[in-house]
């Protein structure tokens, strides 16, 4: 099969190289790339914001399938625009990733089949959404409705910081994406992601994640992309994933099917795993980055026979083979992510790096006249597996520990939480 993969961050990378390991991969074309996954990929030089020059490309490279990466195509309609050209794609269509795009959209899915979600409002004016947060009262949650590449979401502690976050978003701080207002209960438990494939009728259990969005140790400082992640989330026991896959996911995708718009594609639900249960926080209708990255190392199976399955509606009778080790990756970013921080400082020492068990996987970056060049915030993943969370993090830094990038940092506490737990089922 021939391929074109859309995107260019770590995540798109550890497709890459999933995608590159399966024996019915005859060609993978890749945009806009960067210059890890150049290795694997020829670069189509695409904008593929312009659907029409994709599909040209794909017309005029017999492409037989492309796979969306980001939610920014996905909830653009890229999916519909190829398949209206009779070019089969994978993810979601415009109208599924509304469980992305729109959290007053997946809210409203919640309503509809029972879903065990945080008690919302949602609102199209301040004074209307004041006067909710003054009943309601702190901690409480402010989301902007729309895409807000993560920068959205309030979680207010004080009155105070919830009213500022609602003035913000009514003052167009968010653009668009801040028209409407969700507010949310205050969800308290542990975190941890599940991700799941469909092909719009069944739903196929992948594995479970958990990241680190803050910068900096500790879980302090400003959010950011994710500065590590590590699979599977030790929170989500079998039997939680089994509540989980019956109580939110099943219901979501047959609430979506039956409203005539099945969900195709990954489904990444947020939770939070609160003493009444796993509640559903958000989905995002992709892959998460770089959760991707801890999923593709601990993937046995053939990544590009469970997409086409998704595509083409036999997810029913597919299985996904896991290897039982962890898998834990950390991000390294440029000095000063996620404020302003410099393109183009030089990496050196990733040559040599690369293996079953350690891969080095690109985000930003880029190669001029042979040397390798930071080009964007997050720059590499570095991601191992190991036989314990903990195992998995000593292989990881020490491969850190060899790349030579003054000008990049990474934290030095990625998989702490889950670390610890190991650490007391020793006891
Ligand atoms: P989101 O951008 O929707 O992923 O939200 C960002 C982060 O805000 C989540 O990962 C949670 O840590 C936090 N968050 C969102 N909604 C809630 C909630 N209802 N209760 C507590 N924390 C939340
Ligand atoms: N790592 C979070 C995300 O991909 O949304």
């Amino acid at each position: 099969m021939k391929l074109l993969l859309i995107g260019s961050g770590g995540r798109e990378h550890a497709l890459a190289w999933a995608l590159a390991k399966s024996p019915k991969l005859t060609k993978l074309f890749a945009a806009p790339g960067n210059a890890g996954i150049a290795d694997l990929a020829e670069i189509a030089q695409i904008d593929v914001t312009d659907h029409q020059a994709v599909i040209t490309f794909c017309k005029s490279n017999a492409v037989d399938l492309v796979v969306v990466g980001p939610e920014a195509p996905l909830v653009a309609g890229v999916v519909d625009d190829l398949d209206a050209a009779g070019i089969k794609a994978f993810g979601p269509t415009k109208a599924a990733a509304q469980l992305e795009g729109s959290k007053a959209f997946t809210k409203g899915v919640c309503d509809e089949a029972a879903i065990p979600t945080a008690a919302y409002g949602r609102f199209t004016n301040r004074e209307d959404a004041l006067a909710y947060l003054k009943k309601e009262g702190a901690p409480i949650v402010v989301k902007a409705d729309g895409l807000a590449a993560g920068k959205g979401v309030v979680v207010a502690m004080s009155l105070a910081e919830a009213e500022d976050a609602v003035k913000a978003c009514f003052d167009g701080s968010f653009g668009d994406a801040g028209a409407e207002v969700v507010i949310e209960e205050f969800l308290d438990g542990e975190e941890a992601s599940f991700f799941v494939l469909s092909d719009g009728t069944n739903a196929l259990a992948l594995a479970t994640a958990q990241d680190h969005k803050r910068a900096h140790d500790g879980d302090e400082g400003p959010n950011t992309g994710g500065m590590g992640a590590y699979s599977p989330a030790p929170v989500m026991t079998q039997a939680l994933i089994d509540r989980v896959m019956a109580d939110i996911i099943s219901p979501t995708i047959s609430t979506l099917a039956a409203r005539g718009t099945p969900f195709k594609g990954v489904l990444y639900a947020g939770l939070m795993i609160t003493s009444d249960g796993p509640k559903l926080i958000e989905y995002n209708t992709r892959f998460g980055d770089p959760e991707c990255q801890v999923l593709v190392m601990r993937l046995k199976s053939d990544l590009l026979e469970l997409l086409v399955d998704s595509v083409e509606g036999r997810l029913g009778t597919a299985h996904a083979e896991w290897h039982d080790q962890a898998a834990l990756s950390v991000v390294m970013a440029a000095n000063g992510y996620p404020a302003t921080y410099k393109k183009g400082t030089e990496i050196r020492g990733l040559e040599q790096m690369g293996s079953d068990v350690l891969q080095v996987f690109h985000a930003g970056t880029k190669r001029a006249d042979g040397r390798l060049l930071a080009n964007g915030g997050r720059v590499l993943n570095v991601t191992a597996l190991g036989n314990s969370v903990a195992d998995a993090k000593e292989h990881a830094y020490d491969a850190i520990g060899k790349i030579d990038w003054p000008d990049g940092f990474c934290r030095s506490d990625i998989g702490w939480r889950a670390i610890a737990r190991e650490a007391q089922n020793e006891d």
